[in-house]
């Protein structure tokens, strides 16, 4: 049994798919399994921090979102360590070994959750994307009701992953032998503006979409619902330096899976109606 947290997220919900199908038996460990729509077939249980041992009974791997331990990741893992779990695949991040300033608060989040897995005494898989692609449903609300997209660093270079390549390499971590105590950065294949990003979409959608460049100064919270509010300036100085500077680009999401990482206009096709108003 595979036990994954975060599941109605971006990555979990499309690993819980994958696991799902190929008749896996899964535990999907969120906050309110009656809202969360999981897949049929996937076992759905209320993720609480009091009784953490009951998460895990009959379990031998965890899919684990850096989020849902927080401040309790030690004991979350020691619980699922004392019920039988072997091995943890941790959804990190790219920010980790990228040369960032090791004082972001995204690379203290995920630096202490990788550091507190490796001291949990349970084989360990590191996935860290770049940035996802779905960071473009930032923009779904200007999109729905207009074709002018209000944002920041229309310039600003990266190489987006798909949330289900991240899942397909969480599938293969989780499933086959290998992987242990390994960390897999992952990216998606090729670069693309932020304005390019929104052009994309445009096109997916049949309409002329136009990025209006906003300076950070003016950027609120409300534009960035991905981003913790606290994160936010640092995030945008990191957004500043994506500005004339090349992405990393890695294969592993091929080599991992057999299937090359999807462009980012394969995901905007992928989700078109999330984008319709
Ligand atoms: N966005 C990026 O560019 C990027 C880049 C590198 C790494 N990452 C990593 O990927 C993560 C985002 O993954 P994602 O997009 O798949 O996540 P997501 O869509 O934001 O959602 C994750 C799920 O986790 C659960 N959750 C949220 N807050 C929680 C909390 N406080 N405690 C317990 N569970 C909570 C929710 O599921 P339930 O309601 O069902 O419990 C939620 O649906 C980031 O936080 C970061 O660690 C992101």
């Amino acid at each position: 049994m595979i036990a994954v947290t975060g599941p109605t997220g971006n990555v979990g919900r499309a690993l819980v798919e994958r696991l799902v199908a190929t008749g896996r038996p899964v535990r999907a460990l969120t906050r309110d399994p009656r809202r969360a729509r999981l897949p049929t077939g996937a076992e759905a249980v209320r993720f609480s921090l009091d009784e953490p041992a009951a998460l895990f009974d009959g379990t031998t791997e965890l899919f684990l979102y850096v989020q849902a331990g927080g401040d309790h990741t030690p004991r979350l893992l020691a619980a699922a360590r004392a019920a039988g779990v072997r091995h943890v695949v941790l959804l990190s991040s790219g920010i980790i070994d990228s040369g960032a300033d090791e004082t972001h608060p995204i690379h203290v989040m995920h630096a202490t959750a990788e550091q507190q897995v490796r001291d949990s005494g349970l084989a360990w898989t590191f996935l860290r994307p770049n940035a996802f692609a779905a960071n473009a449903f930032q923009w779904a609300p200007q999109i729905r009701t207009g074709d002018t997209v209000r944002g920041v660093f229309a310039d600003g270079q990266s190489a987006p992953v798909h949330e289900d390549d991240i899942a397909a390499v969480a599938e293969r971590a989780l499933l086959d032998d290998g992987h242990e105590n390994t960390a897999h950065r992952l990216t998606g294949p090729e670069a693309i503006s932020n304005a390019g990003q929104v052009e994309a979409i445009g096109r997916a959608l049949g309409r002329d979409l136009r990025f209006a460049e906003l300076s950070p100064d003016a950027a609120g919270p409300e534009l960035f619902p991905h981003v913790p509010p606290d994160m936010l300036q640092a995030l945008l100085r990191s957004f500043a330096e994506s500005v004339g500077t090349p992405p990393e680009i890695t294969d592993t999401v091929g080599e991992i899976t057999g299937r090359p990482a999807r462009p980012f206009t394969l995901w905007a096709e992928d989700h078109v109606d999330d984008f319709k108003g």
